[in-house]
């Protein structure tokens, strides 16, 4: 018998742990994604859909993936081999360690902008721009060779040094000081956006919903995204989950990581759109709406480029905080599967995925023709974590938890040392039945099935 809670390394306190999971959930994907999408897809009518897709599938399934890791004391792979052997389940972890390595290559990628962009609005590059400058300035920048590999490999040495410090001291430490950070970060940047002449209409953006945008294509655009936010499918809260205290309520956790990670995302919102309608720019400007809308916000404004700085800043520490869950999985699998030191694994994890990252910057520029399937090399990153690797892996664990696990077996883990869980009966249905049919249809519209 082994006996892994004397062994492992745990969060130490129910602060760390919120701090730890929130700060894996909020991170680009808040700030830079749902800003974004919310745009394209027409504003508070997304929103709500949203907001719907989180309750029924991310609750449960960050649920499902707490207790995975809680009950087994292992990592995303070991966790299905120790619950479930002798049975193909642990290919459901397999899933997870793919998409830990496609998703921080690419994500190690746009983290090292928002640094390159922390410096630009320092330096005042903004000033006097036009906004087809500001914009050329931002393709100058990501199809270079050099700076942005640069920034990558920085932002990856610093995502492995917090992590090569382990849970307690590495993670939930620097965890602790940087959420709070980002919460007066982004209050300050709201407090600004609300304040500016004409931010109701930015505000009526988000929060007016217009039914007639609402298309199956933006349903499934804001399931998509529930996965990517909450950091789910891939196995990041089983391996978090696993660092839990038995005495902890898991679905008091979730819940409160949940709710944390949509209010900062609308807290986004507010900082952004009130200012993009109060310029007259377009909301609709996909992917470049915080690198270029933005600059060119904050020019207008006065001490803009303080703001500026700010707003990067706060991209910059919500990416670190998402990044080092994601390497976490893979180094939590090295370290007690095969068996290596902390130190090595953390090392080997970080430069196979900053290798791969650099060709996702390169795909940008230099290897922009080399196209895979129609895309860049960081497009078929994108498009293979969101449409294949998150779905499916979210899939099998909800099958896993709502099917193959015994009832019993999940009550006893949600209930341990007396914990009460009055959300039992509503989230076996979750798991058993809505999440996974709602997660198979995202799963065939990405694959071009539906
Ligand atoms: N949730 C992170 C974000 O919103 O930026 C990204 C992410 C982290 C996705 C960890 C998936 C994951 F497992």
């Amino acid at each position: 018998m082994d006996k892994p809670s004397l062994q492992r390394d745990s969060f130490g306190s129910r602060f760390g742990v919120i701090a730890a999971a929130a700060g894996s959930a909020i991170g680009l994907g808040n700030i830079w994604k749902f800003p974004y999408i919310t745009g394209v897809y027409g504003g508070a009518a997304f929103i709500v859909v949203y907001l719907i897709c989180i309750a029924l599938i991310g609750f449960p399934l960050m649920l499902s993936e707490f207790l995975v890791g809680r009950k087994s004391q292992k990592n995303a792979i070991g966790a299905f081999k120790k619950l479930a052997p002798g049975t193909p389940w642990y290919l459901t972890g397999w899933i997870g360690m793919a998409a830990a390595f496609v998703v921080l290559s690419f994500y190690g990628v746009v983290a090292g902008w928002c640094m390159e962009y922390i410096v630009k609005a320092a330096a005042n590059a903004f000033a006097g721009q036009s906004p087809g400058q500001i914009g050329g300035m931002f393709g100058a920048f990501i199809s270079s060779a050099a700076k942005p590999v640069l920034w990558q490999i920085a932002f990856m040495g610093l995502t492995a040094w917090i992590v090569v410090a382990g849970i307690k001291d590495g993670i939930e430490k620097y965890s602790k000081v940087l959420m709070p950070l980002l919460l007066v970060l982004i209050i300050i940047l709201d407090i600004r956006a609300i304040t500016l002449p004409g931010a109701e209409k930015g505000l009526a953006f988000l929060f007016k919903p217009d039914w007639s945008k609402i298309t199956g294509e933006a349903i499934l655009a804001a399931l998509g995204h529930a996965f990517f936010s909450l950091s789910l499918g891939m196995g990041t809260m089983i391996t978090y989950g696993s660092y839990i205290h038995k005495k902890e309520n898991l679905g008091e956790t979730a819940v409160q990581v949940t709710l944390a990670d949509t209010f900062i995302a609308l807290l986004a919102g507010v900082a952004i759109f009130p200012a993009v309608f109060a310029f007259g720019i377009e909301p609709g400007a996909g992917p470049s709406l915080v690198f270029i809308t933005l600059p060119n916000v904050f020019q207008h404004m006065p001490y803009g480029h303080i703001f500026g700085v700010l707003f990067f800043i706060l991209l910059a520490v919500a990416a670190l905080t998402s990044s080092i869950s994601i390497l976490e999985v893979v180094v939590a699998y090295f370290v007690e599967d095969l068996k290596m030191s902390r130190k090595k694994a953390t090392l080997i994890a970080a430069l196979i995925i900053t290798v791969i990252g650099v060709f996702c910057s390169l795909s940008n520029g230099p290897l922009a023709e080399a196209k895979i399937l129609g895309l860049t090399f960081m497009d078929l990153l994108m498009w293979l974590s969101d449409n294949l690797l998150l779905p499916l892996g979210g899939l099998f664990i909800t099958l896993f938890v709502g099917w193959y696990m015994k009832k019993s077996s999940v009550a006893e883990e949600l209930r341990s040392e007396g914990v009460k869980a009055g959300y039992f009966e509503p989230f076996i249905f979750l798991t058993k039945f809505v999440a996974p049919i709602l997660i198979a249809l995202v799963f065939l519209k990405g694959i071009g099935l539906l």
